[in-house]
């Protein structure tokens, strides 16, 4: 078995190959002098391929798409540690596209079998046309923040529908989690508050599967302030951190913002390369 990984995706494909105590194949990436996408995987591969790429942006889903298929006569497992376009994942209104049934179509081709981490929807799996298998970072993040001395944690779900993540993270180490209950004050204002617990004096996690804009977040963090935490945190497993999403978070108050290498980034504080070697081992 090798490992091959697009650009945006060698570290974690390095950690997931060092984990299986595999080989990553080297690999060339370039430009044709009109922009299109290039690439050439120099070393011989094996009767088996474990494919690395995240669907971070438009260059990253082609790359990874012209890799499948320089890959081909090789038994093809698909990891996509971040699938881009799946929070477009019904038609909101007339005359949209599912995105992330197009994405899930078009990385299906010529592969056998796909794993993806902390999907947005979990139903978003069935529109792959081969098997697909969906992993959790819950217990990754939660080992993480137990090494982080915590004061009082609260592990918050930004909305209900995250709740379930909060609390298998903070299931971990046997912290008290709630989720983030918004009031409509006003046509502009909206009131947030955790639903069940009091965040005063306490250190608070905020626990999401994606950081976006993060716009969500900051308003939540000064509400938590103005409630009297002691210090609110946010983690999350895809950082896509889009217009200077991570400052704006710091500015807000946010003590520290952390994220996985599904997505790679300097504050990336946990790996899913465990989580998915695991799964590639089965
Ligand atoms: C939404 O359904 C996701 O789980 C995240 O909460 C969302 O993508 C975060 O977006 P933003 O950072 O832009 O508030």
């Amino acid at each position: 078995m090798k490992v091959v990984c697009t650009e945006k995706s060698q570290i974690l494909a390095v950690r997931i190959a060092d984990e299986l105590g595999v080989q990553v194949a080297d690999t060339r990436f370039a430009r044709f002098p009109d922009g299109e996408l290039y690439l050439q995987v120099l070393d011989p591969l094996d009767d088996e391929t474990v494919i690395v790429g995240s669907v971070t942006d438009n260059d990253a889903f082609i790359q990874l798409m012209l890799l499948v298929d320089a890959c081909e006569m090789t038994k093809k497992t698909l990891v996509i540690p971040y699938l881009g376009y799946a929070r477009q994942d019904k038609k909101f209104k007339d005359g949209e596209p599912i995105s992330a049934r197009v994405a899930a179509r078009a990385l299906s081709h010529e592969v056998d079998s796909v794993i993806t981490v902390n999907i947005h929807e979990k139903d978003i799996a069935r529109h792959f046309k081969v098997p697909a298998h969906d992993l959790s970072l819950a217990a990754e993040i939660g080992e993480y923040l137990k090494g982080r001395d915590l004061d009082k944690p609260l592990i918050l779900a930004p909305d209900s529908g995250a709740a379930d993540f909060a609390a298998e993270i903070a299931a971990v180490g046997g912290w008290q989690c709630d989720y983030l209950k918004k009031t409509r004050l006003s046509g502009e204002e909206v009131m947030m508050e955790p639903k069940t617990f009091d965040v005063a004096g306490r250190e608070v996690v905020i626990t999401d599967d994606i950081i976006s804009t993060g716009g969500t977040l900051a308003t939540a963090t000064k509400m938590l302030y103005a409630q009297g935490a002691a210090a609110v945190h946010a983690i999350c497993v895809h950082g896509v951190f889009t217009g200077g999403a991570y400052v704006h978070l710091r500015s807000a108050g946010v003590k520290s913002v952390v994220c996985s290498d599904t997505i790679e980034r300097a504050c990336s504080g946990v790996s899913a390369a465990r989580c998915i070697a695991a799964a590639l081992r089965k």
